[in-house]
């Protein structure tokens, strides 16, 4: 299956197919002309999959590896010198490929390597993570943490190409896997009720599902290639979200669900949601067990009001309207501590 993402330059594909990571090659052979590959993987990664990786591009390419440890904690200034210091030892020339064999970070810190090394090399991903296939491979965002802030260092790098084996999911713990749940049944609320209707419905994440969700991200990319406007949509269940990340020590995606259903509340609140949302979202979180703790919004207003979001005195809140749609929601300050009364 085949989704193409149309931007003004560096358009590219994305393949999902049970199985394409062995069979990477003929793939990478329409785009990438070179000799020279470079996969970049974290430990736990490469030892489920490097080698078979590897062993399927050696038919045509001379491959090398670099290995970092695996996790957020390695999304630093550290690990990408040590990558770029790895990369220049084994000869890395201008114009080799890079390969994102991983999940989030993986990924990330992959592309931000391609997007400055050499001030720029063609780079594919090939992502493991549930929430990597779904959601980061797509929109060209790269980065590394750097002064306590997360993603604060980064650039725009667009692949040249993604490969989705949903086959790999099925190595993902669980909890990595609910992680990706979260922003999935997001793409859903905010963009695709048929998402939402498979979700309910089928047995497992399947091709259909991957791809439905990234149309979702990919229809908001389009729109707004530097994110500069429409892609604050995907901060569905994000304003409160991250508040609750924070504060409770949910993972990233546990704590998007509890916002998603704080968001719908607010929206009913101030009769901008259709009601049956609610109980919608509810009970597919519940399927993919998830929490639905329900917490008060009106106590985590305070808070938003802190947030990066709160951009000169307007707090953009994404509500959504009925299930699959959603508008952003521009409230003053004053607006926001009114709600509280
Ligand atoms: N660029 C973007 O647009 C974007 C969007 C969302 C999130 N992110 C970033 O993504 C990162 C989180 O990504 P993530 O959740 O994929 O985390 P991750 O890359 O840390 O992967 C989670 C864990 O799963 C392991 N793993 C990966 N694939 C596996 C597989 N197939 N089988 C078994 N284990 C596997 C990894 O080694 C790791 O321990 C964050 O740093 C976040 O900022 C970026
Ligand atoms: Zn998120």
């Amino acid at each position: 299956m085949e989704l193409k993402i149309n931007l003004n330059n560096n358009s590219y594909s994305i393949y999902i197919e049970k199985g394409i990571l062995n069979n990477a090659v003929d793939y990478i052979n329409k785009v990438y002309k070179n000799k020279k590959i470079y996969i970049i993987t974290d430990d736990n990664v490469s030892k489920l999959y490097l080698s078979s990786l590897i062993n399927n591009l050696k038919a045509n390419y001379d491959v090398d590896y670099v290995v970092f440890p695996h996790g957020e904690d390695s999304k630093n200034i550290n690990t990408y010198a040590f990558l770029c210091e790895e990369l220049l030892k084994r000869d890395i020339r201008r114009g080799n490929l890079l390969i994102a064999l991983g999940g989030g970070v993986v990924g990330d810190i992959t592309g931000f390597v391609a997007g400055t090394l050499y001030r720029g090399l063609p780079y594919i991903g090939i992502p493991t993570t549930l929430l990597s296939q779904m959601d980061s491979s797509i929109g060209g965002k790269t980065g590394i943490d750097f002064f306590n802030r997360k993603n604060i260092l980064g650039a725009f790098k667009q692949p040249l190409m993604v490969l989705i084996d949903p086959l790999v999911l099925n190595t993902l713990d669980n909890r990595e896997f609910n992680n990706g749940m979260g922003e999935l049944i997001k793409h859903g609320a905010i963009g695709n009720k048929k998402l939402l209707n498979l979700l309910l419905n089928k047995p497992n994440i399947d091709e259909e599902i991957i791809s439905l969700s990234l149309n979702v991200k990919k229809l908001v990319v389009e729109a707004d290639e530097f994110d500069l406007g429409d892609r604050m949509k995907l901060n569905f269940g994000h304003t409160f979200g991250h508040i609750i990340e924070l504060k409770y020590g949910y993972k990233h995606g546990e704590a998007v669900a509890i916002g998603m259903l704080l968001a719908i509340k607010m929206g009913i609140d101030l009769g901008i949601t259709n009601k049956e949302c609610y109980s919608i979202i509810y009970n597919i979180l519940e399927k993919y067990n998830l929490p639905t703790i329900e917490y008060n919004y009106l106590d985590f207003l305070d808070e938003v009001l802190f947030d990066k979001k709160n951009i000169s005195g307007v707090v953009n809140f994404i509500l959504l309207t009925n299930v699959g749609e959603c508008i952003i929601y521009k409230l003053t300050e004053e607006e926001v501590r009114r709600l509280k009364k």
